[in-house]
């Protein structure tokens, strides 16, 4: 189905060629004096230019070659030569109508065939989830599925710290607490026990005491450094471990992720590109690209034009291990041959920015991917506290972010505390509209921004929140069921025969406030196709937000269920069983959900 705009835009260009000038002016817009007019063309400006003639003109022109086709209610060309559009009804109507019974709500997906690789987890093991893993979460899991709501085969990659300083630290500290373990026993030979020998719990407080210490104690970082070196080597009873220590870890992520509205195709760790790293050095070595800098393994990835700072990207260290720079680069060698993506997009904290872009070059370089393959870096901005500063703790330490979303579900809960709900209900929705407040806190500003994390705002009923979203779709079942009370018709089969063409749009012209919320409808591919070109969930929730502020003024300036003509009452479900569907689709891209009731 084509964009509202790509219609208007096709009539006007249509009537400039017909007027005698190129077809490229005739692109239309919204308005953005939604006082005077609905669209507008404002080719004549440019085409003044390039014909030498004044702007007036050549608008009127143009306005006497539109089709009488009845697209438009008025269309007026205005000093000094813009056009200003207000569209018919009728053509409003059946777009909609056109647009309820179409998949995707019309919306063109235009990459399908495609492959995007998304890494958006980054977690550590071994180490609880905090604060700063909550962006690129939920940035990442909202780039995911609009992306999949373009077309693409979409994978996305938890990319776990599996093997770093952390596991080194923790082998460290627990050879000092349980020397006997087997698992350090270099002359064992048999079976290692299935169990892990240390719990989650044990894990979240070795870590931080290891990680302390090391910071004192030189001896002590070395033996960590050693450890990481051997398990990376394949020492078995490290290698063992390491697997008991993943697999609970993973177990844990898995859990918080879920209680996110968050999933990964791929729970792939930092070490299963390890395979990949010796045949891609031998490679950049044939290549001539590699060399070596005081004594480490490097690529050069200056640039003259560079007016920063830009360190080479580092291939191996003078130790011979293997780091960051080179786990990123044979990660990608990985997923060129797993998935050959059109695009990798990583969502990760801004201030890693330098990194991407040293090992992005790299690639290039070494042309590890192909020229149209895009490798993109969504950095992320920080979570900050009413300080401005990156948020914490009442006691300064780092918050774990199960805790976090736990306290705006109770935030949310103690809300719904005097309401006629069951129990199981009330925790249902301080669980959904919870999530939704945090999430749509997040995603309403731009992922590269930082932002205030505001309790009492994001958990709010009214404004630019998630519930104010869930709330305004609650009002429309809760029409439904009204409307299903008077007619015998379930919700659910009224939402059915809308999306089958049975109930559809009146054409007996309403009031202001029902033009308003059809033309915002109408514009729901626009404002998606803008949000997937520019990987931007935020543009997500602007369109919800101005289409729920719409609904909400359509909702009290008519009414629906009690509406005596028929015609009339047809139009108005059809109308707000869209506007649900749209409401629906456009959080789901958010990773939110909806409750029945609120
Ligand atoms: N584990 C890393 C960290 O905590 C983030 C990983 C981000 N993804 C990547 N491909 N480097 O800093």
């Amino acid at each position: 189905m084509k964009q509202l705009l790509e219609i208007l835009s096709e009539k006007f260009s249509a009537a400039f060629e017909k007027a005698g000038y190129s077809a490229e002016y005739g692109r239309c817009v919204v308005s953005n004096r939604p006082d005077l007019c609905e669209f507008q063309c404002n080719g004549a400006m440019a085409a003044a230019k390039a014909y030498k003639k004044a702007p007036i003109m050549i608008a009127n022109e143009v306005v006497a070659n539109l089709p009488d086709d009845g697209t438009f209610k008025s269309v007026e060309a205005v000093a000094p030569g813009f056009i200003n559009i207000i569209i018919s009804e009728k053509t409003l109507n059946a777009y909609l109508n056109e647009m309820a019974v179409s998949e995707k709500n019309g919306f063109e997906p235009k990459s399908v065939g495609k492959t995007a690789v998304i890494d958006y987890g980054g977690a550590n093991v071994a180490k609880p989830l905090h604060v700063g893993h909550l962006r690129p979460a939920i940035i990442g899991e909202s780039v995911k599925r609009l992306l999949g709501f373009d077309g693409y085969k979409t994978i996305g990659d938890a990319h776990l710290g599996d093997w770093g300083t952390p596991i080194g630290l923790i082998f460290t500290e627990m050879q000092v607490r349980k020397p006997d373990l087997v698992f350090f026993d270099e002359n064992y030979t048999g079976e290692y026990p299935t169990e892990c020998p240390v719990t989650l719990k044990e894990l979240e407080e070795i870590y931080p005491f290891a990680s302390a210490k090391s910071k004192e104690d030189e001896e002590y970082r070395a033996k960590a450094r050693q450890a990481v070196f051997e398990l990376q080597q394949g020492r078995r009873g490290y290698r063992a471990l390491w697997e008991r220590i993943m697999e609970i870890s993973r177990e844990d992520l898995k859990k918080n992720y879920d209680n996110l509205n968050v999933h990964f195709e791929l729970w792939y760790g930092e070490s299963d590109a390890d395979p990949y790293i010796m045949p891609m050095i031998e490679d950049m070595k044939n290549k001539g690209i590699a060399k070596i800098s005081e004594g480490a393994l490097v690529v050069d990835v200056k640039e003259e034009t560079d007016n920063k700072e830009m360190p080479p990207c580092m291939l191996l260290k003078s130790d011979g291990a293997v780091g960051y720079d080179s786990t990123d680069l044979a990660t990608i060698v990985q997923r060129q041959k797993d998935f050959a993506p059109n695009k990798i997009i990583y969502v990760v904290d801004k201030r890693q920015g330098l990194h991407f872009e040293q090992v992005f070059r790299a690639v290039r370089k070494a042309g590890i991917v192909g020229d149209d393959t895009d490798l993109i870096f969504l950095g992320n901005g920080t979570m900050n506290g009413k300080d401005g500063k990156p948020f914490k703790t009442r006691d300064g330490g780092v918050l774990r972010l199960e805790a976090l979303v736990q306290d705006v579900r109770d935030h949310v809960a103690e809300k719904m505390a005097d309401r006629d709900l069951s129990d199981k209900e009330k925790d249902e929705i301080a669980r959904k509209v919870g999530l939704a407040a945090l999430k749509y806190g997040d995603l309403s500003n731009a992922a590269t921004k930082d932002y205030i994390f505001d309790i009492d705002k994001f958990t709010s009923f009214e404004g630019n929140t998630g519930p104010y979203i869930l709330y305004t779709m609650v009002r429309i079942k809760s029409i439904l069921e009204k409307y299903s009370l008077v007619t015998g018709i379930s919700a659910n089969d009224v939402l059915d025969k809308v999306s089958k063409g049975k109930i559809k749009l009146s054409q007996i012209e309403g009031n202001d406030s029902e033009k308003k919320l059809k033309l915002q409808m109408s514009l729901f591919s626009e404002y998606f196709a803008q949000a997937v070109a520019e990987i931007a969930p935020h543009k997500v929730c602007s369109y919800l937000f101005e289409l729920s502020n719409f609904f909400n003024s359509f909702y009290h300036e008519n009414k629906i269920v009690s509406e005596e003509n028929e015609e009339k009452r047809n139009g108005f479900i059809a109308i707000i069983c869209l506007t649900l569907k749209l409401l629906e689709t456009g959080i789901d891209l958010l990773g939110i959900e909806a409750p029945e009731k609120m």
